[in-house]
């Protein structure tokens, strides 16, 4: 394999890629505004700059400097080069294309919502000159609101052009254009034509600076104030990898986590802000016995037992019993129901609630596919429950027969909840208040996707793990942890805690496939808060 050696450390590439991508493989940071991994190089930006020496064949394969500073990411590695990105010509190439950049910028960082991710203020830090010598009039240009998640501050773009190839290479839709020209030039939409497809956001998360902001994080938080977990998409198949951001037991945002197998460095619209439902002023968050007054709300574990003892009486008491699995929950919540419901009746009809469809799917010029289903774990469901759940149709049909009902829902809207007759014990064990929540015998509260782990498998029967970002909300549990409290009252043991990876071995050793070869997050670097607030 050729060899090339950068800032005195030697590295093999590929035939092809260029020297910022082999510096990116081995962790060598050299500073890039314009560049992306899935966007065109148009070697704008100019901060990439390096010394490159290669041997010359004219000259017995002499090493010899190139005679200008190259573009590292738009120059090739060639075996036996040498590069500097940190020689006096390299680092004065960064000087001044750092003050260049900071004469027109507004240096409006402490009420700027990129503050703290803004890859301009940690070069100015890194590579700047900490001083300002031009005397001029700085060029303004107004914000201006460019689509619906989207807010464009003209006067902070330093015109890298990455949201301009997205539109055009990625999604194909061209809102982007550069209008201007020389200092003045500025990115626009076109009028009439705001930047709104179902991926606008991620223009977001590409540009290095705080000129095209999210208009539902903006002003909400600062950063360094933000814990990540690594999650998956809860509310379509698409699997697609996220990060979930929040402070203080709230969530902010979501971001999207990279992974080159399912979406990339992207996510659409619709998994961005599809996390409003956690906070939805409808959670249902306390245990609920019909025709009972929870007599102590602020003793938890109490209600929960009295909730518990109904469920499970009510349950051994009914001539059959039908459980309904929703598509939303994980595989381990869904194979630790089934567990249960069938250790009181074994012939338990079990079903797959209804499967969210709008429309078709749609591939994006890149290849990116936004879903049409829209739940996250058909497939896992239905391999936790040994392939044999029946549709949702079937399931209502032979539901009708049965003495007692078992309901999970955690949809993130209003769902097509089973009508129920008089005459059925119903639990229910759901998120959100709807229609079957008055009629109910038994409400058990669950938490959604971000209050605990587990496992979702997407369209493409890949199997990932989410991790627990913040705590339950109210009283509520896990469909798991539900699960493993009313098979103790049935088994008169004692409940354990649930462990995700300690159910899906035992899912393994019952004979459910795949349950060990889950995959983990690939970016395992969990997001940290670095300013601790202190009690004054
Ligand atoms: S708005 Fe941001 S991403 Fe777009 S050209 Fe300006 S700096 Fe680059
Ligand atoms: S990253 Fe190389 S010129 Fe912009």
């Amino acid at each position: 394999m050729p060899g090339i050696t950068i800032d005195g450390k030697q590295f093999e590439f590929k035939q092809g890629q260029m020297i910022l991508e082999v510096a990116n493989e081995n962790d060598i940071e050299i500073p890039h505004y314009c560049y992306h991994p899935s966007l065109s190089i148009v070697a704008s930006c100019r901060i990439c700059l390096a010394e490159v020496w290669a041997p010359n064949p004219r000259n017995d394969g002499k090493l010899e400097p190139m005679p200008k500073l190259l573009p590292t990411c738009k120059t090739p590695a060639g075996d036996g080069q040498v590069v500097y990105t940190t020689s006096p010509k390299a680092t004065a190439n960064q000087k001044a294309v750092m003050e260049f950049y900071l004469n027109h910028h507004p240096i409006d960082c402490p009420i700027c919502d990129q503050a703290g991710e803004c890859t301009l203020q940690d070069y100015a830090y890194e590579y700047g000159r900490g001083q300002r010598r031009c005397d001029i009039e700085k060029i303004t240009q107004s914000k201006k609101d460019v689509g619906n998640h989207v807010m464009l501050y003209g006067d902070r773009c330093i015109m890298c052009t990455l949201c301009v190839r997205f539109t055009s290479e990625i999604t194909g839709t061209s809102e982007l254009y550069i209008d201007g020209r020389d200092a003045g030039e500025c990115i626009d939409v076109f009028p009439g034509k705001g930047i709104n497809n179902e991926l606008s956001a991620d223009v977001i998360d590409l540009c290095p600076v705080g000129a095209l902001l999210d208009k539902d994080f903006m002003f909400q938080q600062r950063v360094w104030l933000l814990q990540g977990s690594p999650s998956i998409d809860p509310i379509t198949s698409s699997g697609d990898n996220i990060t979930i951001e929040y402070n203080n037991e709230t969530i902010y945002r979501i971001k999207p986590r990279t992974n080159m197998d399912i979406n990339e460095y992207w996510i659409t619209d619709e998994v961005r802000y599809g996390w409003k439902f956690v906070h939805d002023e409808s959670r249902v968050t306390m245990p609920c016995v019909k025709g009972k007054q929870n007599s102590d709300e602020s003793d938890n574990e109490s209600v929960w037992e009295i909730a518990n003892d109904t469920a499970v009486l009510g349950l051994q008491n009914a001539s059959s019993i039908a459980l309904l699995i929703s598509p939303m929950i994980s595989c381990e919540d869904a194979w630790l129901l089934g567990k249960v419901i069938r250790s009181i009746d074994a012939d338990a009809v079990i079903g797959i609630g209804p499967v969210p469809v709008e429309g078709e799917d749609k591939t994006f010029p890149s290849g990116f596919v936004v879903r049409s289903e829209k739940a996250p774990n058909v497939r896992g469901v239905t391999r936790a429950l040994g392939g044999n759940a029946l549709s949702y149709d079937d399931w209502k049909k032979a539901a009708k027969k049965a003495g007692a009902v078992v309901v999970t829902g955690n949809y993130p809207k209003d769902w097509d909840t089973p009508s129920v007759k008089d005459s059925q014990f119903i639990v229910l064990i759901d998120t959100l208040a709807n229609k079957l929540t008055e009629r109910a015998d038994v409400i058990l509260p669950a938490t959604t996707w971000a209050e605990k782990s587990g496992t979702f498998e997407n369209c493409n029967n890949v199997l990932q793990l989410f991790e627990q970002a913040i705590r339950p909300i109210g009283a509520s549990k896990s469909e798991s942890q539900i699960a493993m409290d009313l098979q103790a009252k049935v088994d008169d043991s004692l409940s354990t805690t649930f462990n995700a990876a300690t159910v899906r071995h035992r899912m393994a050793d019952a004979g459910i496939q795949g349950m060990l070869d889950v995959e983990t997050p690939k970016d395992t670097k969990r997001l940290e808060s670095d300013m601790p607030l202190l009690e004054v």
